[in-house]
């Protein structure tokens, strides 16, 4: 399964970067507002850290705006993947760039049958938002569950991204369903890699080295 990082914080991106475990980069106009950055500026920023897909979020809401947006976003980098909404603009505009090669993200979605549309529609990515169903009182990882069965079911290449993840079950839940990419807010992965026995060993490892009075380097 890849792992990408849900945010515009740069120092976040290029602290997971770092580890070699990052794939790439999800953006939404929420997440650009609180990085308080020019959009633009933040995004080439970001595309220059991470090789993979970072997806950028039109804002348009007619299909006509959305095609001029998106020859702006793409312009940027290479690994620019235009992120759209479900609606049928949204979908008009994803088969229209991935007709011509461009990667798109179909975001906001909410329901298996927007997720079918989705891929018909091309989508490189559909992005399910989990944690706002749960949110909501319903089982986000049934909709994972029932977006795995039907693209299975048809062969579909679209790639479910697991998005609006919330925490470390969201993760272990997605791989286990077979989701091909989760997205998730840097302090989620970075608490995938902690464990109380993890440190506590360390701990007793390196007292009991210790007493040994030897060192590796020498
Ligand atoms: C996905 O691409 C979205 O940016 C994101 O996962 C939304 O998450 P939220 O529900 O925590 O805002």
């Amino acid at each position: 399964m890849k792992f990408f990082a849900d945010t515009a914080e740069i120092a976040d991106i290029q602290e997971l970067a770092a580890t070699g475990l990052l794939d790439g980069v999800t953006t939404n106009p929420s997440l650009i507002a609180k990085s308080g950055r020019d959009f633009m500026e933040v995004t080439k920023e970001i595309c220059g850290i991470v090789d993979g897909p970072v997806s950028a979020e039109v804002v348009a809401l007619d299909h006509d705006t959305m095609m001029k947006e998106a020859e702006v976003l793409r312009k940027i980098a290479d690994n620019v993947c235009i992120k759209v909404p479900l609606t049928i603009d949204g979908l008009k505009t994803c088969k229209a760039l991935t007709g011509d090669g461009t990667m798109v993200n179909v975001t906001l979605c909410f329901s298996a049958n927007q997720a079918l549309l989705a891929a018909k529609a091309g989508a490189t990515f559909v992005s399910p938002f989990v944690g706002r169903h749960d949110d909501n009182g319903v089982d986000g990882m049934e909709l994972i569950r029932d977006i795995r069965l039907i693209y299975d079911n048809y062969a579909f290449e679209t790639e479910i991204l697991v998005a609006s993840v919330r925490h470390v079950t969201h993760v272990l839940e997605s791989a286990r369903i077979g989701a091909d990419v989760m997205t998730a807010p840097p302090k989620v992965i970075k608490a995938l890699f902690n464990h109380v026995l993890t440190d506590k060993g360390i701990e007793g490892f390196l007292k009991d080295w210790a007493a040994t009075g030897q060192t590796i380097i020498r």
